[in-house]
């Protein structure tokens, strides 16, 4: 694996990857911010399957943290990171540093508006133009044919596709940026770097959420009224030890409407708190 840090090393290495314009190999990205784990390693190896070759960035984007939230203690872990791409075979790892990613008098900001209203974009002021624009910059750079993103951040898929489809993105295209299921613990728990921040009790709580999500959609599917069962899935966070619920909310999975109810295309999205770590989790109501 090849690790680059400036952006003429970058190209010049995506460029060797590609080959000969003869047979141009095709490359897919998977941007991530670092702190590895399954969850990640699942959207390397689909890539793998999707593409000749995997790239793969590692730069915890400041610009997407709110002030009071935890950019300096984000776990990061570059050698470790490096080794599980290795082991992968990912064939080039973009670690740009502040100043390659945002040089002195950058003043370019992505807001795409719509889907980022409500939920992560309701609570986290200037979380969603953070990452399109780093989305942007990071295609941009390495101009990959694909890029994969996990669906535990159903929200963010939904603005980065939109922001592809807005700015006529071609490297990747809308339709090349592929959503890739949810990575779950064996006790239901969506995988999350931060989930490292878990205390032992905290991390025994929070597998009440997926639990508690999965009743509330069998709740909802038998034709009981989405707001009470919403309510009882608060109460059932609480009562195991949240410390509060951002949001309980369906939304159709698309346009990340608010719904009342059932309406075919119904995800639950959850964002709540437990000692002091906001875990988000999102699933469909028709399986
Ligand atoms: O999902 C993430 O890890 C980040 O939001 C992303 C897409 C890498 C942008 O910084």
């Amino acid at each position: 694996m090849q690790t680059v840090t400036t952006l003429p090393n970058l190209r010049q290495a995506v460029d060797e990857l590609r080959g000969s314009a003869l047979k141009r190999d095709t490359v897919a990205l998977v941007p991530t911010m670092g702190a590895l784990h399954e969850g990640h390693l699942t959207l390397v190896r689909e890539a793998a399957r999707l593409a000749d070759h995997v790239a793969v960035s590692i730069f915890v984007n400041p610009r997407q943290f709110g002030p009071n939230e935890d950019l300096d203690a984000y776990p990061r872990q570059m050698a470790e990171d490096s080794a599980k791409l290795e082991v992968e075979g990912v064939a080039l790892l973009w670690a740009p540093d502040m100043e390659a990613m945002y040089p002195a008098g950058y003043a370019t900001n992505i807001s795409v508006s719509g889907v980022s209203a409500g939920l992560c974009g309701a609570d986290r002021p200037g979380h969603f133009d953070g990452v399109a624009t780093v989305v942007c910059k990071l295609f941009n750079q390495v101009r990959p044919d694909m890029a994969l993103f996990g669906e535990k951040d159903w929200q963010q898929l939904a603005v980065i596709r939109r922001m592809a489809r807005d700015l006529d993105l071609t490297q990747p295209s809308a339709d090349a940026i592929h959503g890739v299921p949810i990575v779950r613990d064996p006790d239901g728990l969506a995988m999350s770097s931060r989930n490292a921040y878990l205390l032992p009790e905290h991390r025994a709580a929070a597998a009440t959420l997926p639990r508690a999500m999965d009743e509330a959609i069998a709740r909802i599917r038998d034709g009981q009224e989405a707001a009470p069962t919403l309510a009882m899935l608060e109460d059932q966070l609480l009562g195991a030890g949240f410390a509060s619920v951002d949001y309980a909310e369906l939304r159709d999975a698309d346009t990340i409407a608010l719904l009342n109810g059932e309406n075919g295309n119904a995800r639950l999205f959850v964002a709540a708190r437990i000692g002091g770590t906001r875990l988000i989790d999102n699933k469909p109501v028709q399986q």
